[in-house]
């Protein structure tokens, strides 16, 4: 008998992305081979994200087009899991409108797949299984990774700290740290097979250890990881800035292969909003601490996550955000329209942004951050940088891609051998989100 074939796809964040790579290793066990098309699939799975609503469209969307393959193949199985299947709401939309999915299972029981699939083939019912409080780690999960030099690591699951417009703490459970001797020999395994990059995922990595009930934190385990000898760099996500503490800088400034990179999410500018948003910073206090960060790693590439329009916003407020964002220079950032997540508490706040208003800061603000991801590439006119070469460039077949320390996506022609090695790239033309150059 042929092999089944298989297909997920992922929205969201890295996290999802590493499940889905723990689903695909969990599969190929069972025999299933990845295949990229829909149409020649036995079993489709959604890996689904619910942190903004038009993720979670997006897939009612794609279900909702999969009725007429799935009346046509009736043996094909179609699961969904991810962060909207641990949303109340959207999992009864998903058993009410969409009763052509057949497994739907969250975030803290992707090793019970097997399971789930048996119970579907024995009762041939739509399987729900959902673990609603999220404490648990399991630890005997592979993963099947997308690349050969890169890799992610989870450090820690979930996240305590409720900031009012986010539903992940709802999605993902409370935080949990995994035992150091279990990262470290993750990460010691993937240098054996030969990784060179590793990004240690948390949403909150900075207070990495809380959890442990003994004396290890998250600079520690950098400190453990940057000993791993195979390993080329470490990279890190995502940093909260009431968390980053000055043993982590010193860390990051002595140990030679964390990346000259921080990704630092501010989320507004205002001291109004950030209040409002929980998110126990001031804007003083942040740009106190870019300060201190920049002092003692001159050359620290930063990026932030940025929302515009959330609920009482006022023009001040957002002015305030523009004038942080050309106060700290940032390198690159992620920006988002504010979407309103049900069951969380600004949900209920009063004074919500019509979408115009939305739309036209939104617009402002790429108009200030766009010529200052120039201006900081500009830096690296006529350097020479060392890329991990990751990948073929999706609009011309001659070019790669890769990245350097500082995160900086470079275009370079050569051939695609050196996918997954470091080369020297010297940087003959600057944009504000690529560098291109020639290597040397
Ligand atoms: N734990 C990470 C990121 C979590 S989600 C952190 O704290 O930085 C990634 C980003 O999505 C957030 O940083 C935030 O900018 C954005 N985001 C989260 N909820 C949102 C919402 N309701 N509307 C718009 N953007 C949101
Ligand atoms: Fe969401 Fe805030 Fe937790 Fe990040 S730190 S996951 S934004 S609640
Ligand atoms: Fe990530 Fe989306 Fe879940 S951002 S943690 S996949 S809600």
């Amino acid at each position: 008998m042929k092999n089944k074939k298989y297909t997920i796809i992922t929205y969201g964040c890295q996290m999802n992305e590493h499940d889905s790579e723990k689903i695909s290793w969990i599969l190929e066990n069972m025999g299933y081979e990845w295949t990229e098309n829909k149409e020649e699939s036995d079993f489709i799975i959604y890996n689904t994200c619910i942190v903004r609503q038009n993720a979670e469209f997006k897939v009612y969307g794609q279900l909702g087009a999969l009725k007429a393959l799935k009346r046509r193949k009736p043996n094909l199985i179609l699961a969904v899991c991810g962060c909207m299947m641990q949303h109340e709401k959207a999992r009864k939309v998903i058993l009410t409108k969409y009763r052509h999915v057949d497994i739907i299972f969250g975030t803290g029981n992707i090793h019970k797949l097997p399971q789930l699939i048996n119970r579907y083939y024995q009762t041939n019912k739509t399987v729900v299984d959902i673990v609603e409080d999220n404490r648990e780690i399991v630890e005997d999960i592979e993963a099947n990774r997308k690349y050969t030099f890169k890799a992610y690591v989870n450090i820690m699951y979930g996240c305590n700290n409720f900031c009012t417009y986010c539903i992940v703490p709802y999605t993902r459970g409370r935080e949990r740290s995994r035992e150091p001797e279990y990262i470290i020999n993750e990460i010691k395994g993937l240098a054996k097979e030969g990784y060179k990059e590793i990004t240690l995922l948390g949403q909150n990595v900075n207070s990495y250890g809380k959890t442990l009930g003994y004396d290890y934190s998250f600079a520690d385990l950098l400190k453990d990881v940057n000993k791993i000898e195979g390993i080329k760099r470490i990279r890190f996500m995502t940093s909260h800035p009431k968390d980053l503490s000055d043993e982590l800088i010193e860390a990051m400034a002595k140990l030679d292969k964390v990346c000259e990179h921080l990704h630092l999410p501010v989320q507004s500018g205002s001291n109004n909003i950030l209040k409002k948003m929980n998110r126990k910073y001031t804007r003083e206090d942040y740009l106190r601490l870019i300060e201190k960060i920049r002092k003692r790693i001159p050359n620290i590439a930063i990026s932030t996550d940025i929302i515009v329009g959330f609920p009482g916003e006022t023009e001040e407020d957002f002015n305030e955000t523009l004038d942080l964002v050309k106060k700290v220079r940032y390198d690159a950032a992620f920006t988002f329209l504010y979407s309103i997540r049900e069951g969380t508490i600004a949900a209920k706040m009063e004074n919500q942004i019509p979408d115009e208003v939305k739309h036209e800061r939104f617009q402002r603000l790429l108009d200030t951050l766009y010529p200052i991801f120039y201006e900081q590439n500009i830096k690296f006119e006529n350097k020479i940088v060392e890329v991990l070469v990751e990948e073929v460039s999706k609009n011309n077949e001659e070019v790669l891609t890769g990245r350097t320390s500082h995160g900086k996506l470079v275009h370079f022609k050569a051939n695609k051998d050196l996918i997954g090695n470091m080369v020297n790239v010297k940087i003959d033309k600057v944009k504000s989100f690529t560098l291109e150059g020639y290597i040397i």
